[in-house]
């Protein structure tokens, strides 16, 4: 990391550069805190909002959680104010049933990379690689454990956002799910980022949440609410994780502002997550035909890997320069891949982008490359 003369880094120079950006091709424009809080106020009266909830039962918080179960397909769903908190929660109810703190998880999971060793330390889960492969798991990772059959729960991660957002074929999928039930092994999905994931499968959220016994799923990415996160899963099941969300200090007095911003992303931003995913595609080819590597190629969802034959600081040096000029943001941050002399970046495309035409953006990349 390249420091300047006052100390502050490159990187934090072109975040604090970005944030006083309104437009963005990446993630979503800066919206102020003034006019998000405006926009809930609208989506209440739009959305016919008049009660609160008063911990988590009632109010919006109920009205999300019965969209998101109908979606899903299972009798109920459980809001979170986090996934983290969320699929706690959730691993916590199967390792409790099978009486087995062991989940197989893939190795590059949140909870192994992101959480601070919150869920070995407080639930006691001893994970299990499931894969550390940069591809998602098969049936022969799952079968290829020492005592698969006897595993508290495993845990696909939907898609598989480290390695570039991989998702398994719908026939790969079905095989994990039937081989997961076979062995009656309870299946967990992580699906913070389902809904980018619906173009792939080209199916309802529906026949995906009929093949596992839980999921988590996350209102604040594509989505784009202010935080939040459901389980879906039977009824008995929701049960036990209402009674982790209190006991995990879950139950909010009041959940409405998240719960708010979640039915709002349902409402306006779910119909769009498709285009989301044809745009990334299209930048994803605009910028192959430009000479960057894209992974995977073509894209499964709307977020993918980028690749340059270029440094970091060279490129984020650019980038700072182009945003300080044209006042738009045209990428994320930029590290150094595995291999020596290459760069990568993750492209993660919602609403923001939608303003722009992927070959334009693709030709401010370029000049990125210098
Ligand atoms: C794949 C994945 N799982 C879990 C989480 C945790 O969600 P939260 O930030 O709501 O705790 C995230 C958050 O970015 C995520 O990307």
């Amino acid at each position: 990391m390249s420091e300047t003369e006052s100390g502050t880094s490159l990187d934090e120079r072109y975040r604090q550069a970005a944030r006083r950006c309104l437009d963005s091709v990446v993630w979503e424009g800066r919206v102020s805190p003034a006019d998000a809080f405006a926009e809930l106020g609208r989506a209440c009266r739009e959305l016919g909002i008049d009660d609160w909830d008063t911990y988590g039962k009632g109010g919006p918080v109920e009205r999300v959680e019965r969209e998101v179960a109908e979606l899903f397909g299972k009798p109920d769903a459980v809001f979170f104010v986090s996934g983290t908190m969320a699929q706690q929660a959730a691993l916590r109810v199967w390792c409790d049933r099978r009486g087995s703190s062991r989940v197989a998880i893939p190795a590059s999971a949140h909870q192994l990379h992101h959480e601070n060793d919150g869920p070995r330390l407080l639930q006691g889960f001893r994970f299990e690689p499931l894969t550390d492969q940069r591809r998602p798991a098969t049936v022969a990772d799952l079968t290829a454990i020492p005592g698969h059959d006897r595993l508290g729960a495993v845990q696909l991660e939907l898609p598989l956002r480290d390695p570039g957002c991989l998702l398994p074929t719908w026939e790969e999928l079905t095989a994990f799910s039937a081989t997961a039930r076979e062995l009656g092994v309870p299946l967990h999905v992580d699906g913070a980022r389902i809904w980018e994931s619906q173009a792939w499968f080209a199916r309802p959220l529906a026949d995906v949440a009929a093949l596992v016994d839980s999921m988590y799923v996350s209102f604040y990415k594509g989505l784009g609410a202010l935080s939040g996160a459901a389980v879906v899963a039977d009824d008995a099941t929701a049960a036990e994780l209402r009674a982790w969300r209190q006991r995990l200090g879950g139950q909010l007095y009041r959940m409405t502002p998240y719960a708010v911003s979640a039915l709002l992303g349902l409402r306006d931003r779910l119909p769009q997550m498709g285009e989301y995913v044809a745009w990334a595609r299209a930048l994803a080819s605009e910028l192959t035909s430009r000479g960057f590597k894209v992974v995977p190629d073509p894209p499964h969802t709307n977020t993918f890997q980028v690749f340059a034959d270029a440094a970091p600081e060279a490129l984020l040096t650019r980038a700072l320069a182009f945003v300080e000029s044209r006042r738009v943001v045209p990428c994320g941050g930029w590290w150094e891949a595995r291999t020596p002399g290459v760069a990568v970046t993750e492209v993660a495309i919602q609403q923001a982008a939608l303003a722009y035409d992927p070959a334009e953006v693709a030709g401010w990349w370029a000049e990125l490359l210098g």
